[in-house]
């Protein structure tokens, strides 16, 4: 059997914990019946001996199908993955949602996404990534009493993100301590009232509000002093085209969206100044996790 799941980029700036969207670039899971359990990892990670030793894909599966009562199967496992790790760019998730995936395709020979979505929270418990990641496009997610609420809007092709992706590892629960306990009224009103335009943004695809609508003052410039650079990158992209440019995640990735016509002049932009960074030019996913082999 094998589940795709695309990656995904979280907070889109003010969006703290509850905006996210999906990549058109995925990573591939993929399982085999075997009497010995084998690991392959291709591509990212694949020479990162703790993945192989320590799976997170491998002990969620296990664990959920242990859960579900199969627990005397082994499996050769093969991991086809582009989405580059601890860079804010939602690898994490897609190992999680895919492992659940495939524990309740073997079960059930079939996925309920919205479940998927809720148990994933037990492993991840900012729904922001999750939830694109599971379903594809914009979202705006929401936890109540244990459960995440979703919304979804598709994504219009007539813009594309350029991904910075730099060679600096940033850990998300590390990049969190950085950040304030508690915000004053005046930064919870700028952030809500952007978060709240960039939904309204997407909806009506105004893409012109895009720039003031991603500003941010929970998160980004505390994280951004931690690795300077990012400054040079956002400039870099705003006077270049882009519609906005905001940390992807807790970093280190950038996201930068665009029209469609601009995307190769930023790509290009972006890479004579930043030669040592990874720059992709990206369309939007609007699928999510997807069964690619039953
Ligand atoms: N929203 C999280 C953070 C990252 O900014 O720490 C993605 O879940």
């Amino acid at each position: 059997m094998i589940i795709s799941v695309p990656a995904t980029s979280a907070n889109l700036g003010p969006g703290f914990d509850c905006l996210g969207l999906s990549l058109d670039f995925r990573n591939y899971f993929c399982i085999t019946n075997s009497c010995l359990q084998t690991i392959d990892i291709i591509g990212e990670g694949e020479n990162f001996n703790k993945l192989k030793a320590d799976n997170v894909f491998v002990k969620i599966f296990s664990e959920n199908l242990k859960k579900m009562g199969i627990s005397d199967r082994t499996f050769a496992f093969e991991f086809r993955n582009k989405i580059p790790i601890s860079r804010g760019l939602g690898s994490s998730s897609a190992v999680i949602s895919a492992a659940l995936g495939m524990a309740h395709l073997l079960k059930y020979g079939k996925i309920d996404k919205q479940e998927i979505l809720n148990l994933a929270l037990q492993y991840e418990n900012h729904p922001d990534n999750i939830t694109p990641a599971i379903f594809g496009g914009f979202n705006v997610a929401v936890v109540d009493n244990g459960k995440v609420l979703h919304l979804k809007q598709n994504i219009s092709d007539d813009i594309r993100a350029v991904v910075v992706i730099p060679n600096r590892a940033i850990s998300t629960k590390y990049s969190r301590q950085t950040l304030p306990k508690k915000y004053t009224n005046t930064d919870s009103v700028y952030n809500l009232s952007r978060s709240s335009l960039m939904c309204m943004a997407f909806m009506q695809e105004k893409w012109d509000m895009l720039r003031i609508a991603s500003k941010d003052k929970f998160h980004q410039y505390r994280r951004m002093k931690q690795y300077p650079v990012l400054f040079a990158v956002q400039k870099v992209a705003l006077e270049n085209g882009a519609l906005m440019s905001t940390l992807s995640g807790s970093g280190s990735s950038f996201l930068n969206i665009c029209f469609k016509d601009d995307a190769q002049k930023i790509l290009k932009a972006m890479q004579a100044r930043f030669s040592n960074f990874r720059v992709l030019d990206l369309a939007f996913d609007n699928q999510g996790l997807q069964i690619e082999k039953e």
